[in-house]
């Protein structure tokens, strides 16, 4: 019989055996999953591993890491989830399906106001996950970039970045972004988790000013996905400062292009982009589908955004089920309306110049 649990830390060699073997040994990678998701596959973690189990093996997982997301210093109770997977053996009777229920019951049990799963797939979209957030790709080419020359600046490029304290104060002024530790940043830099296939390290460039080595204006994580080609999975800081450190890696480090992924609430990115004349590419998060898992634990921390955003004399309404139309009623309705940037309708006065709430980007070092 088929059993359905969180794993026990003792287990944990197990899953990771599980899901090194549908993600990347049977298509002929490494198996590096362990190494890619420390915080995730460890035995502090085993209790949002969720399992089925038959006859005590193995044979589907969902992995689950707790995160806070932090928007405009207001901070929503969130959840990743990855790794989602079934033995082949055992694919096509309902186990995965049965398995993302129970993890989205506990997760409301719990008060986790939303979860972001990486991921598209018809099991996720059958189970009132949608797509939201919304991006624009920019391609920056050595040809047309036109080079800035910031005075008093210095940077560093590194495989190897050690003082990620540094990097810490940057990412900690972001507006909108997970919580983050000390302790986690540098295992997480080291891990290079969302980058498939996987590379063995990211490269960092940090830009400071000149002799203050201690306090940095910005950085930019990524690695070469393709010959010649930069992709940033994650930057943080200055955006002038972001801007000038693309362009060292076009004028300085070899590269002919530089891809950037810039989240829509980046208003500054984008206009320093657009103001250079770069076209950008938009859709929603990549890889990436959303389901609110309690509704009122999440109105009850986006609430303070809501009011500070809300404009005109009368106080906002009090409650979800004021929201316009059917959102309230509808969970994948109303994930579009609160989160969803891209493909969005109009819903009219006030509801446009307050949602969609942005969510932290999921392809940085934080899990989804
Ligand atoms: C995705 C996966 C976890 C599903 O596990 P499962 O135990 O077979 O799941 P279920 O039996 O509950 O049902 C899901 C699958 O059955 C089929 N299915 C079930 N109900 C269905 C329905 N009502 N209509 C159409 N198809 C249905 C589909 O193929 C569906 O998968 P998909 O639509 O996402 O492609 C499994 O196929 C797997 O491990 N795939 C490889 C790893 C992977 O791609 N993981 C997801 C990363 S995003």
């Amino acid at each position: 019989m088929v059993e359905f649990r969180s794993a026990r830390p003792e287990e944990m060699e197990e899953v990771v055996e599980l899901v090194n073997y549908v993600f990347r040994t049977s298509g002929g990678m490494e198996p590096t999953m362990g190494r890619q998701f420390p915080t995730i596959f460890c035995p502090d973690n085993a209790s949002d591993i969720y399992v089925a189990a038959d006859e005590g093996r193995i044979i589907a997982n969902i992995a689950i890491k707790r995160n806070t997301g932090i928007i405009y210093g207001h901070k929503v109770s969130m959840a990743n989830m990855g790794a989602v997977c079934t033995h082949p053996q055992y694919r096509g009777r309902g186990i995965g399906t049965q398995l993302l229920n129970m993890v989205f019951d506990r997760l409301n049990e719990e008060e986790v106001s939303v979860v972001t799963i990486s991921g598209t797939r018809g099991l996720y979209r059958r189970n009132q996950c949608v797509e939201a957030g919304g991006m624009v790709t920019y391609v920056l080419d050595k040809q047309s970039y036109s080079y800035w020359a910031l005075g008093g600046m210095e940077y560093e490029i590194s495989k190897q970045f050690d003082d990620t304290g540094v990097l810490c104060d940057v990412y900690q002024r972001e507006a909108v972004r997970y919580q983050r530790s000390r302790m986690e940043f540098p295992v997480l830099l080291k891990a290079v988790p969302m980058v498939h296939p996987p590379v063995d390290a990211l490269t960092t460039l940090v830009a400071f000013r000149e002799g203050r080595k201690d306090s940095a204006l910005a950085y930019l994580i990524g690695y070469e996905n393709k010959p010649g080609v930069f992709k940033v999975v994650e930057y943080a800081g200055e955006r002038l400062a972001v801007w000038w450190l693309a362009g060292k890696l076009l004028e300085h480090a070899g590269m002919n292009g530089v891809i950037l992924e810039v989240p829509i609430y980046d208003a500054v990115l984008s206009s320093i982009l657009s103001s250079e004349g770069i076209r950008g590419i938009n859709s929603y998060y990549p890889s990436t589908t959303v389901r609110i898992t309690n509704k009122s634990s999440l109105w009850r921390e986006i609430y303070p955004i809501v009011e500070e955003m809300w404009h005109g004399g009368d106080k906002p309404p009090c409650g979800i089920e004021d929201l316009p139309g059917n959102v309230y009623h509808d969970l994948e309705e109303l994930t579009t309306f609160l989160f969803a940037g891209f493909n969005r309708h109009p819903y009219g006065a006030p509801w446009d110049r307050i949602f969609p709430i942005p969510l932290p980007w999921p392809n940085g070092l934080n899990y989804v």
